[in-house]
């Protein structure tokens, strides 16, 4: 039993500025956060930000940072603003490199009089399937990969990691439940899959020990994104009674 209100953070992944900005305004009244990544940050990302700086939003940044220690600490420092409350890094950086992350965010949080922005880690990508992992030269299957990747993670005091559903349980077991789990993938039943291999359910995710749940396209594509969130809200609210 989790002690924190799972959240659901909607992914703003729209080619532009307006769009981003109706569904800022549409779905805010809710309480959802938002998640940023490539696709609005390199595209519109200053004006989105002040948009959502101005709603007082709740922000998933999710830069997916992989590079060398000392060039993911400059990104750190460079993206951290108020209301920024997660930031992503690839786990397969190493150790070093999730250190200078989660240095970075503390000290530039500290030095702007700010809220640490917590840094989560991505494990395997949702849309990479079991069988593709041998390509890659990794070992095992999904389950072991997430394992290995968030003991690195853990290790170098991230706050939690990005994995799928299918995960959190193990995840939960071997590291405890203060080791947030944040997951993409997640499809209510009868939507499209798209690009995502391993999906769950919102009930399945929350049963599962979820923290958090990143939904971007059955919200952003939805005839109605705002009773679609609602509805995955309210399907939230129900798996967190029960478990
Ligand atoms: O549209 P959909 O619900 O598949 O969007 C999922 C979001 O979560 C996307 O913005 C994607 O970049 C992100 N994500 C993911 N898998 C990860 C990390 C983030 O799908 N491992």
């Amino acid at each position: 039993m989790t002690t924190t209100q799972p959240k659901l953070i909607v992914a703003l992944d729209v080619p532009d500025l307006a769009r981003a900005n109706e569904l800022v305004e549409m779905l805010t009244p809710l309480g959802v956060w938002f998640k940023v990544g490539y696709e609005a940050l390199f595209g519109y990302g200053d004006a989105l930000r002040a948009k959502l700086e101005s709603h007082d939003a709740n922000v998933f940044l999710d830069a997916k940072l992989h590079d060398i220690p000392r060039t993911v600490e400059a990104a750190i420092h460079a993206l951290v603003r108020p209301g920024v409350r997660i930031l992503t890094v690839h786990a397969i950086g190493g150790n070093d490199m999730l250190v200078a992350a989660v240095d970075s965010a503390r000290a530039r949080a500290t030095e702007l009089g700010i809220d640490i922005p917590q840094i989560f880690a991505v494990t395997i990508l949702t849309s990479i399937a079991p069988e593709s992992l041998r390509e890659l030269g990794l070992l095992g299957g999904p389950g072991e990969n997430v394992m290995r990747l968030a003991a690195l993670a853990r290790d170098a005091r991230c706050a939690g990691v990005v994995c799928s559903a299918n995960e959190v349980a193990d995840l939960k077991s071997y590291f405890g439940h203060d080791f947030a789990a944040l997951c993409p993938g997640i499809r209510p039943g009868g939507s499209a899959h798209g690009d995502q291999k391993r999906v769950a359910t919102p009930q399945a995710a929350i049963a599962a020990g979820a923290d958090y749940l990143v939904v971007g396209r059955p919200i952003v594509e939805a005839a109605d994104p705002v009773a679609a969130a609602r509805a995955i809200l309210a399907e939230m609210e129900g798996a967190v009674h029960a478990r």
